[in-house]
Parts: structure tokens; sequence; C-alpha cells
């Protein structure tokens, strides 16, 4: 994500030149947490959607997400390896999850 948000300012610099003013870019508060495994994350979910089908889940238990992350494998093909599937699902859980197992 980072990545994308330099290259975007790279890409705006030729515009900044031209303006005069002292421009003050706004903060945008990104919703998506990062943190260990965020990027095996992105490689793996957003290739069909956005984080929002994530994010609108709310904090759910560990088997929640297992559950969900097979579901993605399972019925829509979504190619993940099992190393991935546990990263993933350590990331979930930690971030958007409810403490809770089960
Ligand atoms: C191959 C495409 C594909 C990949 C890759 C994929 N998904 Fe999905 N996902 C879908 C589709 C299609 C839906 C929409 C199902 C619907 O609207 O009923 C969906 C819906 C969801 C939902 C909404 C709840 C539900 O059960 O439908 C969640 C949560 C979700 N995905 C999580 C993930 C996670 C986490 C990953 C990565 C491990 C992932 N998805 C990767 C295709 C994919």
């Amino acid at each position: 994500m980072k990545k994308i948000i330099t290259l975007s300012l790279l890409a705006m610099l030729p515009l900044m030149a031209q303006v005069e003013k002292k421009i003050e870019v706004p903060y945008i508060a990104f919703p998506i947490k990062m943190g260990k495994g965020f990027d095996t994350v992105q490689a793996n979910c957003l290739m069909c959607h956005s984080f929002g089908y994530i994010i609108n889940q709310g904090r759910e238990p560990r088997t929640f997400w297992r559950g969900k992350i097979h579901k993605m494998i399972a019925e829509f093909k979504a190619p993940i390896s099992e190393k991935d599937a546990k990263i993933i699902e350590d990331y979930l859980f930690k971030h958007y999850g409810n403490g809770k197992e089960q």
C-alpha cells in the first residue's frame, strides 16, 4: 500500500511543481490494519474483492476466519496455499478477531 501511495505521489510531482502555494496533503486514515501477514492477505485476498468484504464482518472467532478462507478456496477457487492460509488466518484473527478460538 505504501508503494501505491508513493507511486501516486510521484505521479503528481509534475503537477505540484507548477503550483506556487504550499500544498497541505490531507491525512487520510486508512482503515486496514497493517502488520505481520498483511502482505500475504494483500496478495491472496484482494485479487477478487476489496478489503471491505473482510472488514465488514466485524470481530469474529478464529474458526470463522478459517472457515472464510477455506470457503474462498473451495467455492471460489482462490489459489491460496495451506501455508498462506495459516498466515492469513493468524493475521485476520489478530486484527479482526474477537479473542475467541471458536
Ligand atoms: C477467487 C476469488 C476470491 C479470492 C481470492 C478471495 N475471495 Fe473472498 N469472496 C469471493 C467472492 C466471489 C465473494 C462474494 C460472495 C458473495 O457475494 O456471496 C467473496 C466474499 C468474501 C467475504 C464475505 C462473506 C462471505 O462469506 O461471502 C469474506 C469475509 C471474504 N470473501 C474473505 C476473503 C479472504 C479473507 C480472502 C483471502 C484468504 C478472500 N476472501 C479471497 C471471492 C474471492
